[in-house]
């Protein structure tokens, strides 16, 4: 029967049941029309299928490929590496009976201290979906659905429940929306997910304007808006604005609240057949169990891992010493201080709904020895302690001895998993104080010291200078450990570039200086984001955008540049390898536009080709720009508009090494003023301030007002007595209700994502549970406590925390439905 024919014959229970899930991970079967179950998982970067009876844990799962994390990934620049890795994980995905693997993120890295960074690819759009729809085509492929997320604005983790982002139109759809929608229109993902927090002021999983006019009406997606697990509050709300499938799902009392708006007129047919026809369609499609034509291959998807570990690991600096050449690589028969526990146990992954239990995991440590038959000397010192992440006198003294008596001493450092993890930000860009005492330590005994990155976004380096080689390695995978090492012996050379700026301070990063909460994030930086900043401010940054050298020597011929903006250009030279070994190139290009009208970003990057060459090898690059690479998006019509005037083409290695420019001409549209009176010309003068460098971060109330076209809305805490089920609990900390039930909830979530590997739980599950809110209940409680029953609590919390004399505020505004 098609889903259409099957629409006709579900009772109204059964569609109502349809739009949300049987338990956390299923959607319900109806065995009586033969409609089977469909299991969503996570994702994205392994897949995560938890063992029966785990429970919510996120660590008790069966063994899976753990690829390199989406921040590595993103350093690839290899759109055809991801497709690869997606394919694997659409294999792997059948093999565990998941039909739709949760991923991949594509919400930009708006500010470096975002503590699920490690799992998104960029601060560009066009990275990010550029790979994200790489990502997506491969498990597609497989005949695996694929769950686009966090759509949209899901920049913080900080209050991730109920933050509203206030987003001006033009950054929302220049920036944050641009990471989506190639995604959605080219690769066609089975599912979109409706992120936790609000855009704008409405919930995403309740934001018609987003989910139903942008996502389906503009870029015309057919597929299942399904909600981040919890952020679907009332159905009655996020149905109508085009959420389709809730979860996890409460148990089917859940539904009766559903079915009562159903019948009283509350939740209209017509809103409610469509979601669910959307979700047959879906589990038309990817429900039901396949047989594999044939086993995984797991020694096959180590290896690709490898690769890709390999390919983003970017080489920061590699100065060359005097009468001793650069470090890196290493000569085969080198004696090499290895220093670190990192180094033994390497930080592979982040923390949360991603983690996966890898199928084995490599060490630096161990792959560098199996190196010592062949001529490589080996010493090792722990130089701190993996978990705690303190020092000793007598590690420190340890590794200054192998350091002095080493040619190359390898530091490795990096952010323990409690410094990143899903569900908390970071407070500050630095490591542990103790690794920057070890480099300092080693550096002053060994002057061919090479400090090796593991972890998921920028840190601070404040002893860069003194060191003469720096590779950042992110999150590789489970063969991170084995792929470094052939990076640093020179079997593989550093394939990585940032898709990120490393600022020099967090201070000088201009989101660090904006309002974040309690109840609003304004992105009053509107278009600066990341490079967009600095390259406009003309700061100075530690590592630009871009960035990353390699092991071999390029040249480029000059560029042939066809076409005009307004049809799309095409970008062509060639790429020769100069140099005597094999490598990759990242031909990058950015777009700037000479005059403007409206304020614009000094440059944006608008295409990119990587290309691998063996010594000698040359190779011709094409890279397409499409007409919105020239667009500004146009808030007074509503469309992009490609304004008339010069464009200078900025063909460069990083966005601070423009290698080649060229000028072309659009005759153009003339930007619209009319309706939207002096709404275009308001922002001109706006930018002009903003362009000048210096201590100007973000736009100031008045001009984010002015952008945003209407006043922000309050950025207050809730009061105690008129809390909300918005309101995080760390809002709370003033009442001795909000108290005892975020000590209360701290206690069971150690017990839920208590893991040998987190180091201090109880530190973790405080930050995580600081951010839950009343709406979260039934969900992290797996729905012992029911929607009614988190309201009941929010009442009694209200009326327990009132101040005295204060009026009731029951129904009132606390976003209470059940
Ligand atoms: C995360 C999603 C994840 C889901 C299921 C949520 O908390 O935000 O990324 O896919 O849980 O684990």
């Amino acid at each position: 029967m098609t889903p259409t024919e099957l629409l006709a014959l579900l009772t109204d229970e059964e569609k109502v049941a349809l739009t949300a899930g049987a338990d956390a991970w299923t959607t319900p079967a109806i065995d009586r029309l033969g409609i089977p179950p469909l299991r969503l998982g996570d994702g994205p970067h392994g897949v995560r299928r938890p063992q029966e009876g785990s429970g919510l844990s996120m660590f008790d799962s069966h063994p899976a490929t753990c690829f390199p994390t989406a921040a590595a990934l993103g350093a690839s620049w290899d759109p055809a590496l991801v497709r690869r890795i997606g394919e694997a994980l659409g294999r792997e995905s059948q093999e565990h009976g998941v039909d739709i693997l949760l991923g991949p993120g594509v919400n930009l890295k708006r500010t470096p201290i975002g503590g699920r960074n490690f799992e998104y690819y960029s601060e560009d759009p066009l990275v990010s979906s550029t790979l994200g729809s790489a990502w997506v085509g491969g498990v597609q492929s497989a005949g695996i659905g694929a769950s686009v997320k966090h759509f949209a604005a899901n920049n913080t983790e900080q209050r991730r429940y109920g933050i509203d982002s206030v987003v001006d139109e033009r950054a929302l759809r220049e920036l944050y929306l641009s990471s989506f929608e190639p995604v959605v229109t080219r690769e066609r993902p089975a599912t979109v997910m409706a992120a936790y927090n609000r855009l704008n002021g409405t919930h995403c999983t309740e934001n018609h304007w987003l989910l139903t006019e942008v996502l389906r009406e503009e870029w015309g997606y057919e597929g299942v808006v399904v909600s981040d697990w919890g952020a679907s509050w009332d159905r009655t709300a996020s149905i109508p604005a085009g959420t389709d499938l809730t979860m996890p799902g409460l148990g089917r009392a859940d539904d009766r609240y559903v079915l009562a708006a159903l019948r009283g007129g509350g939740l209209s047919r017509e809103a409610l057949d469509a979601a669910v026809l959307r979700v047959l369609e879906l589990v038309e499609r990817y429900g039901g169990d396949e047989e594999l034509d044939r086993p995984v291959d797991l020694v096959a998807h180590h290896l690709l891992a490898k690769e890709a570990a390999e390919a983003g690991t970017v080489l920061l600096k590699n100065d060359a010493l005097p009468g001793h050449g650069v470090v890196l690589p290493m000569a085969p028969d080198a004696r090499v201080a290895v220093i670190g526990a990192m180094a033994a146990e390497p930080r592979f992954q982040g923390a949360g709904s991603s983690h996966v239990v890898p199928t084995r995991v490599e060490s630096l440590l161990e792959s560098l020895r199996e190196r010592e038959a062949g001529g490589l000397r080996v010493d090792y010192a722990e130089g701190y302690d993996r978990y705690a992440t303190t020092t000793s006198a007598e590690q420190l003294a340890a590794a200054v001895r192998v350091a002095g008596e080493a040619d190359v001493a390898v530091v490795v450092i990096g952010l323990p998993e409690v410094y990143e993890t899903e569900g908390v930000d970071r407070r500050h860009m630095r490591l542990p104080e103790c690794f920057d005492a070890l480099v300092d330590a080693v550096a002053a005994v060994n002057p061919r010291t090479v400090v090796v990155l593991q972890n998921g976004s920028p840190v601070e380096l404040p002893w860069v200078a003194s060191v003469p080689a720096v590779l950042e390695c992110y999150l590789g995978g489970q063969a991170s450990g084995s792929a470094l090492a052939s990076v640093l012996v020179g079997e593989s050379e550093p394939g990585g570039r940032l898709a990120e700026t490393f600022p020099v301070r967090y201070e000088e990063h201009p989101v660090s200086w904006l309002p974040a909460g309690p109840a609003t994030v304004e992105y009053r930086e509107s278009l600066y984001l990341g490079y967009r900043y600095f390259d406009t401010a003309a700061e100075t940054v530690a590592f630009p955008f871009g960035h990353g050298l390699s092991y071999t020597d390029f040249s480029w011929t000059e560029a042939v540049v066809t076409g005009t903006p307004e049809t799309g250009v095409v970008v062509r030279l060639t790429v020769t390898n100069t140099g005597d070994r094999e490598g990759c190139e990242v031909v990058q290009v950015y777009v700037h536009d000479v005059v403007s009208t409206l304020f614009r970003p000094e440059q944006e990057l608008r295409g990119f080709g990587k290309v691998r060459l063996t010594a000698g090898e040359s190779r011709e690059v094409e890279i397409v720009l499409p007409p919105r690479a020239f667009a500004f998006w146009d808030v007074v019509n509503g469309a992009w508009v490609v304004e008339p005037g010069r464009f200078e083409v900025r063909l460069a290695r990083s966005s601070r090494d423009v290698v080649q420019r060229v000028v072309l001409t659009a005759a153009g549209e003339e930007p619209a003023t009319s309706g939207g009176e002096g709404r275009a010309r308001e922002v001109g003068p706006v930018a002009e301030g903003y362009r000048r460098p210096g201590r100007d971060r973000g736009f100031g109330a008045a001009a984010f007002t002015a952008l945003l076209g209407r006043g922000a809305p309050a950025n207050r805490s809730d009061r105690p007595g008129a809390f909300t089920l918005d309101t995080a609990l760390r809002d709370m900390q003033g009442t001795r209700t909000g108290r005892w039930l975020t000590r209360f909830l701290t206690r069971q979530a150690v017990k839920t994502i208590g893991a040998p590997d987190l180091g201090p739980v109880d530190y973790v599950a405080g930050e995580v549970v600081g951010q839950f809110s009343l709406r979260m209940l039934p969900t992290v409680s797996d729905a012992v406590v029911s929607r009614r029953t988190a309201v009941l609590a929010l009442r009694v919390l209200n009326r327990l925390t009132r101040p005295r004399g204060a009026r009731g505020t029951r129904g009132q505004g606390t976003g209470e439905s059940i």
